[in-house]
C-alpha cells in the first residue's frame, strides 16, 4: 500500500526491506525508519511458488508410521527415475523423535555453488571442489528457471535471500542424504515405529507440544538455520526435563524466518560476518518478514553453546579426523557409560585404554565438514563435561571469521586449536540431559561397515541411556536471568 491510491501486488518475492534513494545510515532498522527504505529489489530469477499443476496425489493411510518416504517415479522412458521425498510426521507418540533439519534442506534447495561463472562459487580452504558432473547436475544446470538457495547471487549479482520449497527442489544439502544414516539406525535398534520423525517445520509452528511427550530427541547433522520459535521449543523442552542429543556440526548458525500465509518460503539476511557465500549490503540486515535482525544467532546473543554445549566454529573439505577421549581423571568414572562396549572393537594396533580414539567413517574420522566446540566464554554451561575432541585437521580446514579478533593468521587446523569437533555432555537442572558431537560427519561415520563401528556404539549408548531415565521432572520455577540458559 503506497498511502497514495497506487497500491500494488508484488509476485515471486522480490526482496523487501531494501534501502531506498533517500537512505543515509542514521537509521539501518526498516521497522523504525521514517524515511530511507521505500524501495523493492526485483531480480527476474526470483521465485516464491512455481505453481506447477497437480500430476500425483498420493493419500497417507491413517495408520501410516510415522517416517521418511519416497514416491518412486519413473518416466516414459524408463532410463529416467526420481525418487520425491516426504516426511509423515509424529503420531504413535513413541519415545524418540528424530527432528529432521527441513529448514536446512530447504535452504540448501537448488543451489549452484557447482556454478563456477558465479561469485558465490563453492571455495574453501584448499581450493575449489571438485563437481561431479552426474543426471542431476545436468538437470540443475538445464533449469535455471527453479530458484535459487541462500548461497546463491541472482542474475544480477546480488545475494538472494529467499527460498522456497515450491519449486521442486532437484537437489539439496547432501546433509540431507547423511540424516537418512540416522533413520536406518534408528529403524534397525527401535523396530518400525519405535521411533518419530518430526520436521523443523512441524517445531516450528507447533513449538514445544511437538516435542514435550518424548524422552529424547534427536537432531539432524546440520540444523544451521532454526527460526527463533525452534530454537525457543528446544530450551522449553530441556526445561521440561527432555533430553535432547545434537548430532551436528554447524548447528543453530543463522537466523531464518519463515512467512506465516506462505510456509514453504524462508528469509536469510546474511550480514558482514560468518561461514557464507553472500552477502546483502549494509542497511538491509533486517528481515522484511519479521522485522528482526538477520545474521548469526550468536550476534543476536544466543550462542548455540548455551542450550548444546558446543557451537559452530570451523569447516573444511578434506578428509574427517579421529576424536580422541579427553574426559578429565575425576569425571572418567561418571561418564565411563559412554564408552560401554568399545572394547569389541579393540584392534592389535589400538587399545581401547584411554585416551582413546573414536575412529572410522568417510576419509577416516566422524569429525569433518563443518565442526562446533566447547567455550565457556561463550556460553557453554559450566557443568558441560568435555568427552573428547578431534584432533590432526589438515590445512583444508579452517576457522570461521567471527571467531577471530585481529587480523587473520594462524587459522588452519595444523595451526589452530581451534578448529575441532568437542563431544559433551552435560546435565540439566531439569534433570534431563544434553549430548553432543559437534560435527556433520557423525552420520557418516555412523553407517560405516554397516553400523558396526565406536560412532555407531556411542549414538546407542546415549539414547539407550536416555531412555532408560527418562524425562526429568522439569523446572519448577524460574528465576534470575530468563535467556537461552538452562542450568
Ligand atoms: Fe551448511
Amino acid at each position: 500500500m503506497s498511502g497514495n491510491a497506487r497500491d500494488g501486488i508484488v509476485v515471486n518475492a522480490p526482496t523487501r526491506a531494501v534501502k531506498g534513494h533517500d537512505w543515509d545510515g542514521v537509521e539501518t532498522d526498516w521497522t523504525k525508519a521514517s524515511y530511507g527504505y521505500g524501495a523493492i529489489h526485483f531480480h527476474d530469477d526470483d521465485l516464491n511458488d512455481a505453481c506447477w499443476k497437480t500430476d500425483l496425489t498420493v493419500t497417507i493411510p491413517r495408520d501410516a508410521l510415522s517416517g521418511a518416504y519416497v514416491v518412486a517415479a519413473t518416466g516414459i522412458d524408463a532410463n529416467v527415475h526420481d525418487d520425491i521425498a516426504f516426511f509423515e510426521s509424529a503420531k504413535p507418540r513413541p519415545k524418540a523423535a528424530f527432528v529432521l533439519s527441513t529448514f536446512t534442506y530447504v535452504a540448501y534447495a537448488n543451489e549452484h555453488m557447482w556454478d563456477m561463472s558465479r561469485e558465490s562459487k563453492m571455495t574453501m580452504a584448499g581450493g575449489d571442489v571438485v563437481i561431479r558432473k552426474d543426471a542431476y547436475w545436468r538437470r540443475m544446470a538445464r533449469h535455471p528457471d527453479l530458484g535459487l538457495a541462500v548461497y546463491d547471487v541472482h542474475n544480477d549479482g546480488s545475494g538472494n535471500v529467499h527460498t522456497t520449497a515450491r519449486a521442486g527442489p532437484f537437489s539439496t544439502s547432501a546433509q540431507a542424504t547423511a540424516d537418512q544414516f540416522m533413520i536406518n539406525f534408528l529403524e534397525e535398534q527401535l523396530g518400525r515405529g519405535g521411533y518419530d520423525v518430526v520436521t523443523e517445520h512441524d517445531v516450528h509452528v507447533q513449538g514445544v507440544s511437538m516435542l514435550e511427550s518424548y524422552d529424547a530427541v534427536i537432531t539432524g547433522c546440520h540444523p544451521e538455520y532454526p527460526s527463533r520459535a525452534l530454537i525457543d521449543a528446544y530450551v522449553a523442552y530441556t526445561r521440561g526435563g527432555g533430553n535432547i542429543m545434537y548430532l551436528g556440526g554447524n548447528g543453530f548458525y543463522w537466523c531464518s524466518t519463515t512467512d506465516p500465509a506462505r510456509p514453504h518460503r524462508m528469509e536469510v539476511c546474511k550480514g558482514d560476518q560468518g561461514c557464507r557465500s553472500i552477502e546483502v549490503p549494509a542497511g538491509e540486515r533486517m528481515h522484511a518478514l519479521d522485522g528482526q535482525l538477520g545474521g548469526l544467532w550468536r550476534s543476536r546473543g544466543r550462542y548455540a553453546q548455551t542450550l548444546f554445549g558446543v557451537g559452530p566454529d570451523s569447516c573444511g573439505t578434506g578428509p574427517g579426523v579421529p576424536y580422541k577421549v579427553w574426559v578429565p581423571d575425576e569425571q572418567a568414572a561418571e561418564c565411563a557409560w559412554v564408552w560401554k562396549g568399545l572394547e569389541a572393537y579393540q584392534t592389535a594396533d589400538s587399545t581401547f585404554s584411554l585416551p582413546l580414539i573414536v575412529e572410522f567413517g568417510f576419509g577416516g574420522g566422524a569429525s569433518g565438514d563443518e565442526m562446533d566446540r566447547l567455550d565457556y566464554k561463550l556460553g557453554s554451561p559450566s557443568n558441560a563435561v568435555l568427552l573428547a575432541t578431534s584432533t590432526g585437521h589438515d590445512e583444508s580446514f579452517g576457522i570461521f571469521n567471527e571467531e577471530m579478533m585481529f587480523p587473520m593468521v594462524d587459522t588452519l587446523g595444523p595451526q589452530c586449536d581451534r578448529v575441532r569437533s568437542d563431544m559433551t555432555y552435560y546435565e540439566t537442572a531439569a534433570g534431563g540431559a544434553v549430548f553432543s558431537v559437534g560435527s556433520i560427519e557423525w552420520f557418516c561415520s555412523l553407517a560405516w561397515d554397516n553400523y558396526k563401528n565406536t560412532v555407531a556404539v556411542i549414538t546407542w549408548n546415549v539414547l539407550e541411556e536416555f531412555l532408560q531415565r527418562g524425562k526429568g521432572d522439569g523446572m519448577l520455577s524460574v528465576t534470575g536471568n530468563v535467556g537461552w540458559y538452562t542450568d
